[in-house]
């Protein structure tokens, strides 16, 4: 054997099971809940063959070095992969594999319940009945707006944009998009994002994050938004500026914000925590109990493939250098 297994967190009883049994020699950092320190992780990653890591570890070319060269596969329990550095995974022969479409409901519904919340004031209604206060129904008791007939903007039309399209239509909103990573025919209006920005009620964000996707919402951005249009995010929170976002909100130019992801997490910044205008989640978009187990049993199936010699069913990258002939990994 020339490397055992590295895993960045318990998975849960199925996946850690299934990863015991698999013949290879693991090492789990004990700590259930919190994320291993950058001393920790670097400790666990000396001398792996795999690494299945959470979004919360940064597996950056420092990091793979100090894993050594026989590490062959960084195996991520997410769909997004900005923490890891995959170009430099690539150049030393690493494959870096993901979990897609198995989230893809779970994301979308959560992204769909924030704009519920925020369109009918569901939180701050909550909130009001448990002051205690006086109360009888009346006509414009938490009058919010409602769904249908309003345009929802979707930035970033992948596999979460479409099932988030899915949901606006069958609740009677007029459904556009901007941006593309694979194309999707399933008939939703196409348009820059200016036109799209110009034009939505509600601006949902689904784009992976990337050098180019850094601050898509800065302030010239929301200035070009419609008067109290919402924004949703459920992808990555540098998408957006936040310090921007906080003045649009402030100022009523942008009527509510549902985030589940935040610019430096899991700072929350302290103008959001101040506005009753925004619904705010711990970046729970794919937290499911099936979803979850799904990602952690895709992601054992990816690392375990690759520690075996086979293709793993979801890549990220080609492994495109095995320069140095690496020994198998086994028993
Ligand atoms: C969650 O944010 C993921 O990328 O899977
Ligand atoms: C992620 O799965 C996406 O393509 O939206």
């Amino acid at each position: 054997a020339t490397g055992h297994l590295y895993v960045t967190r318990d998975l849960g009883p199925e996946p850690m099971e299934l990863l015991r049994n698999s013949g290879h020699e693991l090492v789990v950092h004990p700590d259930r809940d919190l994320p291993p320190t950058r001393e920790a992780l670097l400790d666990g990653v000396s001398g792996a063959a795999g690494i299945i890591t959470l979004l919360t570890e940064k597996m950056d070319a420092a990091l793979f070095d100090h894993a050594g060269p026989q590490l062959q596969v960084v195996s991520a329990v997410s769909v997004g992969t900005d923490n890891i550095d995959v170009g430099a995974a690539s150049s030393r022969g690493i494959t870096v594999t993901n979990t897609p479409d198995v989230l893809t409901d779970a994301t979308a519904d959560l992204a769909m319940g924030l704009l519920l919340a925020l369109n009918r004031r569901i939180v701050q209604a909550d909130a009001f009945l448990r002051r205690g206060e006086a109360w009888s129904w009346g006509p414009r008791l938490f009058l919010g707006r409602d769904l249908a007939g309003e345009v929802l903007g979707i930035v970033g039309y992948g596999r979460i944009g479409e099932a988030l399209a899915r949901r606006a239509r069958a609740f009677g909103m007029r459904v556009i998009a901007a941006g593309s990573d694979q194309a999707h025919n399933s008939g939703v209006e196409r348009m820059p994002l200016p036109q799209l920005l110009r034009t939505a009620d509600v601006v949902s964000l689904h784009a992976p994050l990337t050098e180019r996707t850094r601050h898509l919402l800065g302030t010239e951005e929301l200035a070009a938004m419609k008067q109290g249009a919402i924004i949703i995010n459920t992808a990555r929170g540098p998408l957006i500026d936040e310090d921007a976002l906080v003045e649009a909100l402030r100022r009523g130019k942008i009527r509510g914000a549902g985030l589940d992801v935040f610019e430096y997490e899991p700072k929350i910044h302290p103008g959001l925590l101040e506005l009753d205008s925004v619904v705010l989640t711990p970046h729970i978009g794919s937290a499911g109990e099936q979803t979850r187990t799904r990602m952690a049993m895709l992601a054992l199936e990816n690392a375990l493939a690759v520690l075996d010699g086979q293709s793993p069913p979801t890549p990220v990258n080609e492994k495109s250098r095995p320069a140095v002939t690496v020994p198998p990994v086994g028993v």
